[in-house]
């Protein structure tokens, strides 16, 4: 009895806490400025300029490659361990090297006109050349197309995006997209800031500024990885210049800076789930000790590269199969956790070694992974951190659920808490952290329903 009185108190405490925190305190959103990152502490004038490259690796650096792959200096795996709960298994390593060196050199060529279907340019912003892929489609007459800006994040490239531009530029679907798809500064093609300070805010402020050097004055955006925080960002500075905001990380708050009602929330839906959230939607709250397990394990890149990335840069920048063990293990267990089991972490189960390889030759070829793992610093260290949580109060939102997502999703329960306008929410039947790349389908199919919710709210106002 005296159990039963217990629990009665402490549920109708936790109920009252509850409904107390649920007025989230919102957030002063960041501002729009210009910013420096380039050589040199004073500041010059931008210019103006559009560029249209082609991506070429010479074949110097494709042969200095292949040196160090030939040389590579491996290490014995543990005899009893077939699967990737050691990290990257040597065994299966051997095989990757094998296939890069033996098949995917020697096609470079083909992967480098591959990379080069979509045209590529580079602008400067900031001091930084900052490239991005632009395709305006062949459009039939009388079809209008919409401009759409897609984000990824770490340890992705805009390759990610390769085949879901196909699918979004395709004219003969009813909605053809302008794409418009950037490296973030110090990822890939794109100048890495010579500047400390290069944080998710400054990303956003770039890539309006380089919307607006395309005279494109809206537009609908769409990120996953740090590619949703740069969405939002970019919604919270120039909220009249988005059409759209779809995000394929369903988060409530970054676990990383939740406000105190949101810590609350988090911990409270935990024992009460009902409080909250509809009975199918139980599973994306429940179990934080078991999501904090998981963060414990597979959370030790983002603490590295969140206080000592150029430690660690050194050895990833002089070894190209470092290189891949760190990126390619990402695309394992990011994709799905249970991939940690299996010998060679299935990472061609969903992906080909094709692709892979072409993801991690982007960071090798422009010497960008230092730059790019400092960004978790700058995100921990600026504004960033701190302004994440203001909330978007009238930008139509979209968000997509993947089941595997790595720490799942945010139930629309709490979402709508923080996106004040969510009109589309969707779970995805399959797919996990890298969804462009592994389910570009229905990464596209989620995208298009998204921006026709969106045109047909636009037309019945008008109306
Ligand atoms: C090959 O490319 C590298 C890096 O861009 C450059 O430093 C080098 O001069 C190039 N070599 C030749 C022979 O073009």
């Amino acid at each position: 009895m005296g159990a039963l009185k217990l629990a009665a108190v402490l549920g109708l405490v936790s109920v009252l806490l509850g409904y107390y925190f649920l007025k989230d305190t919102d957030v002063e959103p960041p501002k729009m400025a210009d910013q420096w990152w380039g050589k040199g502490a004073t500041p010059k004038e931008d210019s103006k300029d559009i560029i249209k490259f082609e991506i070429r690796v010479n074949a110097t650096e494709i042969d200095g490659l292949k040196l160090r792959l030939e040389n590579t200096r491996y290490f014995e795996a543990l005899e009893d361990v077939q699967s990737f709960q050691y990290g990257f298994h040597a065994t299966y390593m051997k095989q990757v090297v094998n296939y890069w060196m033996e098949s995917y050199l020697p096609n470079w060529a083909k992967h480098e006109e591959h990379l080069n279907k979509f045209p590529h340019f580079k602008t400067m912003i900031g001091g930084i050349m900052v490239h991005f892929i632009h395709i305006k489609p062949k459009l039939k007459t009388g079809q209008t197309s919409t401009p759409l800006v897609l984000m990824h994040g770490w340890a992705g490239s805009v390759y990610e995006f390769y085949r879901a531009i196909d699918l979004l530029t395709d004219q003969r679907s009813d909605t053809v997209f302008e794409i418009i798809c950037p490296s973030i500064p110090g990822f890939g093609w794109s100048e890495a800031p010579h500047r400390a300070g290069f944080d998710q805010v400054a990303t956003a402020r770039v890539f309006l500024r380089l919307m607006d050097r395309l005279k494109l004055n809206r537009f609908y955006i769409q990120g996953g990885d740090w590619g949703f925080i740069v969405a939002k960002y970019m919604t919270l500075l120039q909220p009249a210049k988005i059409l759209g905001l779809h995000m394929n990380m369903a988060v409530y708050q970054f676990p990383w800076s939740p406000t105190l009602g949101g810590m609350a929330r988090q911990l409270i839906a935990d024992k009460f789930p009902a409080l909250f959230v509809k009975t199918e939607d139980m599973w994306k709250v429940i179990n934080t000790a078991e999501k904090l397990m998981f963060w414990v394990q597979e959370m030790g890149f983002f603490h590295l590269q969140a206080t000592k990335p150029d430690t660690v840069g050194f050895g990833l920048t002089d070894s190209p199969v470092g290189l891949a063990a760190y990126i390619l293990e990402k695309f394992s267990t990011l994709t799905n956790e249970d991939y940690r089991n299996a010998p060679d972490g299935n990472l061609e189960k969903d992906f080909s070694l094709d692709d892979l390889l072409t993801n991690v030759m982007v960071y090798w070829t422009t010497n960008t992974i230092t730059s790019s793992m400092r960004y978790y610093k700058e995100f921990f260290e600026r504004e960033g951190n701190e302004k994440f949580n203001a909330k978007v109060k009238s930008v139509p939102t979209g968000l997509a659920c993947y089941s595997n997502e790595v720490g799942g999703c945010a139930p629309k329960e709490f979402t709508d808490l923080n996106y004040l306008n969510t009109i589309h929410y969707s779970d995805a039947p399959k797919g996990g952290h890298f969804a462009a790349f592994e389910v570009p389908d229905y990464f596209v199919k989620d995208i298009k329903t998204f921006v026709n919710k969106v045109e047909k709210l636009k037309k019945d106002e008008t109306e």
